[in-house]
């Protein structure tokens, strides 16, 4: 039997699988598992299984010792892990993608369409006991139907996203990518432009791509200066991806529609060491900003078949198999 370190219990069944087949210890504190607590419980396990919230670098894999065969990450990102050190250790790493892909982006269309016709807003009027009588200019929202929907990011989630937001509200598709996707334009009709072009066209911005050095900060004052006045932001993606703190002079500045942040730059409880207080503060009075949990790929079924996958990949590699979701380094 092997050893296997979970760092947090995940939902359904494959959890049992893993303990049938291997040693496993399951990190259960109410909380992100503390730094101390991980560096402690790696110490001589053949696999770990992380969530975001751990950063597996240098220090946990010298902890860990050289037995560790493989970093089962539960998420489709993977900026929380120093892949360049795992490979330089010969330490695989595992993601989950697709599962979570309709979920992530069932949760960006929503968003931007409680955006577009101020749902919180007016559901929080009616529960203040503010509707007296229907009026005809009251929050008047805006319509989604054959405007410019604009990916960034066109991988798989950011493809079903301009997919359905095609097929449903016959928005025309541009997006902005690192290289041209045949597949993803076939599949939205899109067109690649620049980011700038992108910034000033779209009406729904939505964020798909990976946190990495190219993308942080990718969304600045410079992007919201360019944006049209009616424009909505999504953020499901990394929150460092959009630099908050002009994100936040924006929406007061009524410079944009509206945004919603799934993800923000610091998502530590209680820490938003980016922003000042002020900034904080504000954001969470503005009405025209949505703030979720990172709760984007939290439908039972895409949280389900995450642990599947992760719990797959980890089985495999400790079987002497090359697991199905493995992920490269990034530059
Ligand atoms: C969630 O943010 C993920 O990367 O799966
Ligand atoms: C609104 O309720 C309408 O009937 O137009």
């Amino acid at each position: 039997m092997a050893k296997v370190l979970v760092t947090r219990p995940i939902p359904g069944k494959a959890l049992e699988k893993l303990k049938k087949a291997h040693e496993v210890e399951v990190y259960s504190g109410p909380d992100k598992m503390p730094r101390e607590k991980l560096l402690e419980s790696v110490k001589g396990v053949d696999a770990i299984l992380s969530t975001l919230t751990e950063r597996i670098d240098k220090e946990v894999f010298e902890a860990t010792g050289n037995q560790l065969k493989i970093v089962a990450n539960y998420a489709v990102g993977f900026d929380n892990i120093d892949v360049k050190e795992a490979k330089a250790r010969g330490v695989m790493v595992g993601n989950t993608p697709s599962s979570l892909g309709d979920a992530v982006a069932e949760f960006a269309v929503t968003l931007a369409m409680c955006l577009a016709r101020q749902v919180l807003p007016a559901d929080e009027f009616v529960r203040a006991e503010k509707y007296k009588v229907w009026d005809p200019n009251i929050f008047l929202g805006i319509d989604l139907s054959k405007k410019v929907l604009g990916i960034v990011g066109a991988g798989t989630i950011g493809s079903v996203v301009g997919k359905r937001m095609q097929a449903v509200f016959d928005m025309k598709v541009i997006y902005h990518n690192r290289s041209k996707n045949e597949e993803f334009e076939k599949v939205t009709g899109g067109k690649l432009v620049s980011l700038k072009e992108l910034v000033e066209k779209a009406d729904v911005i939505s964020l798909h791509v990976p946190l990495t050095d190219e993308t942080r900060h990718m969304i600045g004052g410079e992007e919201f200066g360019k944006m049209k006045s009616s424009a909505i932001l999504i953020n499901t993606a990394r929150g460092p991806v959009v630099h908050e703190g002009a994100l936040v002079e924006a929406l007061e500045k009524k410079k944009i529609w509206g945004a919603a942040l799934d993800v923000f730059e610091e998502e530590v409880k209680g820490e938003h060491k980016h922003l000042d207080k002020t900034d904080w503060a504000k954001l969470k009075r503005l009405k025209n900003v949505i703030l979720t949990p990172h709760i984007a790929s939290a439908t039972q079924e895409a949280r389900e078949e995450m642990s599947e996958m992760a719990v797959d990949n980890i089985l495999r590699a400790l079987g002497g198999e090359k697991p199905k979701y493995l992920v490269e380094a990034r530059r």
